[in-house]
């Protein structure tokens, strides 16, 4: 039989010139299971391709990624939490034998053996053998890797308090409120600096947003707050007089105010 139909062969470098007897049969032996590669095979590949492609775009609108507020690094509350699939990595450095003095161990050791061994696979494994059950220790290893991962995903989620963590890191989006950069509080709030920090809208800059203050605090504790700082903010940010403070806290209001319509 006329081998090839005019495709080229190319060399495969596994194979030596005097082992012809491991060269597989050519495709056209096999009458009826062969297909051209222009176009039909190439058109199946695309119309599957195409059609995850329109299933994942649809999902990302139907789901959008779930976004948490702005990272604020003065809250030591926060408590960073990977994405889905890194889930079990982190979990991994929770159990005490990978975690504390023995971190290098979870944090590198064993996903470092883990993924090396599946990246030195092909090369350990040099059987010839292509059935699972036929390569017993590499399809051990393979499913014990699987359920690890499976388990200690769900070790993690399960710990997590889903719903409250929600709640507590919603994203604050810009709100639409208008600055009236002529009034006195304004430019109270520029001259003493708390616009550099906190954002010409309130939105947050160094410090964290003010927009939402006036829920926990009181206008006398924010005039405190505004002299002799909190936490993280230095004291003195404010210097003038008591009437210009209540003007600087009026703009604080007004704005929240704004902000909460
Ligand atoms: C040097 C930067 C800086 C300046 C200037 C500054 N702040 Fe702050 N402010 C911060 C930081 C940082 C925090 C967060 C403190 C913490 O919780 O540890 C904060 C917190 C606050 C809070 C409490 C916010 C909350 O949600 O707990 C208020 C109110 C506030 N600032 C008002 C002001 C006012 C009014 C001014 C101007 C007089 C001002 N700040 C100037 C950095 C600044």
């Amino acid at each position: 039989m006329k081998k090839g139909k005019g495709m080229q062969f190319v060399g495969d470098s596994r194979i030596t010139a005097d082992k012809t007897r491991f060269i597989p049969k050519d495709y056209s032996e096999y009458p009826g299971k062969t297909e051209a590669f222009w176009p039909n095979f190439l058109l199946k590949e695309w119309l599957v391709g195409a059609v995850f492609l329109v299933g994942f775009l649809c999902l990302t609108v139907a789901h959008p990624a779930p976004l948490e507020k702005m990272a604020d690094p003065t809250d030591a509350a926060y408590v960073p939490l990977p994405d889905w699939y890194f889930l079990f990595l982190y979990q991994l450095l929770k159990y005490k034998f990978a975690s504390g003095a023995y971190f290098v161990l979870g944090a590198m050791v064993i996903p470092g053996l883990a993924f090396g061994g599946l990246l030195l696979a092909p090369f350990l494994d040099t059987g010839k053998e292509r059935r699972p059950y036929k390569r017993p220790i590499t399809s051990l290893l393979m499913i014990m890797g699987i359920v690890s991962v499976f388990w200690l995903t769900y070790e993690a989620a399960e710990h997590v308090e889903w719903e409250s963590r929600v709640e507590a890191n919603k994203p604050v989006w810009p709100s639409e409120v208008e600055i009236d950069t002529e009034s006195a509080g304004y430019a109270l709030y520029d001259q003493n600096g708390c616009l550099q920090c906190h954002g010409e809208s309130l939105e947050g800059a160094v410090g964290p947003t003010l927009i939402g203050v006036t829920d926990k605090y009181s206008v006398d504790e924010i005039k405190d707050i505004a002299v002799k700082g909190i936490g993280d903010m230095p004291a003195g940010q404010f210097e003038g007089s008591d009437e210009e403070l209540q003007q600087l806290v009026d703009f604080i209001v007004s704005v929240n105010e704004q902000a909460a319509e």
